[in-house]
């Protein structure tokens, strides 16, 4: 017999409740975010004719991957603890053409008076042992339900298309070998971050000089 304890009936409809309504309040949150970078960047574009976002994603963790983290973090796995002690429920991903756009975006995206950043984690200025780079910032925004206002966090991970390309296939291999990376490759990998880190650089540097030749007035042919 199964020692696990069972729901009533109720329970189970309290807790499949429970998970709609806090599955409506995050979404809204991604839209009020996405929304003001995309208001951001058709701005930046009118002014300086260029898109500082590449593109964006958004995700919402599932009830399997919440419940998952909140084992790791020995605490009681339910809706309502994931709601208390999770920061990442509603994620966006922020893909920029430039290094310096990343600041850019985050700058003005925080800088906007119903935006509370919560916490911000450069992974750029100092990168994860393995090479990891990125932005990291938690905000909460405010987000207007039948029952009033309500400010529910958002992790929003700002990276250069760059950093996009190693993270993503960084994360498949890892999962490819069920997190037994060799070390040989370890290395490897770190690698392949920082000559990423320094292309970005020379990007970056050839973006300002292409900026600055074409604010100069032209000569007349
Ligand atoms: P998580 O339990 O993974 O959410 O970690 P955390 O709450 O300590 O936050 P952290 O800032 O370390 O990472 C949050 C997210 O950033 C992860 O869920 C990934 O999406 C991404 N991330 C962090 N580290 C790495 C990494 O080494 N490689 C890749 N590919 N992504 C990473
Ligand atoms: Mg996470």
């Amino acid at each position: 017999m199964s020692s696990e304890p069972t729901l009533t009936p109720a329970e189970f409809q309290k807790m499949v409740d429970d998970f709609f309504s806090v599955q409506c309040r995050y979404q809204a949150a991604i839209r009020e975010i996405q929304t003001k970078l995309e208001n951001l960047d058709d701005e930046f574009q009118m002014k300086h004719r260029r898109n500082p976002i590449h593109h964006m994603q958004s995700r919402m963790k599932t009830i399997r991957s919440m419940m998952e983290k909140l084992e790791r973090k020995h605490l009681q796995q339910s809706i309502t603890s994931a709601v208390d002690n999770l920061t990442d429920i509603a994620g966006i991903r922020v893909i920029c053409s430039y290094l310096q756009d990343v600041y850019t975006v985050a700058d003005l995206l925080t800088s906007q008076d119903d935006v509370h950043v919560v916490k911000v984690r450069d992974y750029i200025k100092s990168p994860k042992s393995n090479g990891y780079r990125s932005l990291h910032l938690v905000v909460e925004v405010p987000v207007y339900l039948s029952e009033g206002r309500l400010a529910v966090p958002v992790e929003v991970q700002i990276r250069t298309i760059a950093m996009d390309f190693w993270a993503t296939l960084e994360h498949s291999l890892r999962y490819k070998a069920q997190d037994q990376v060799p070390q040989s490759i370890s290395d490897e990998l770190q690698q392949t971050a920082a000559d990423i880190a320094a292309l970005d650089e020379r990007m970056q540097g050839i973006h300002d000089e292409v900026e600055l030749l074409s604010s100069l007035p032209r000569e007349e042919e």
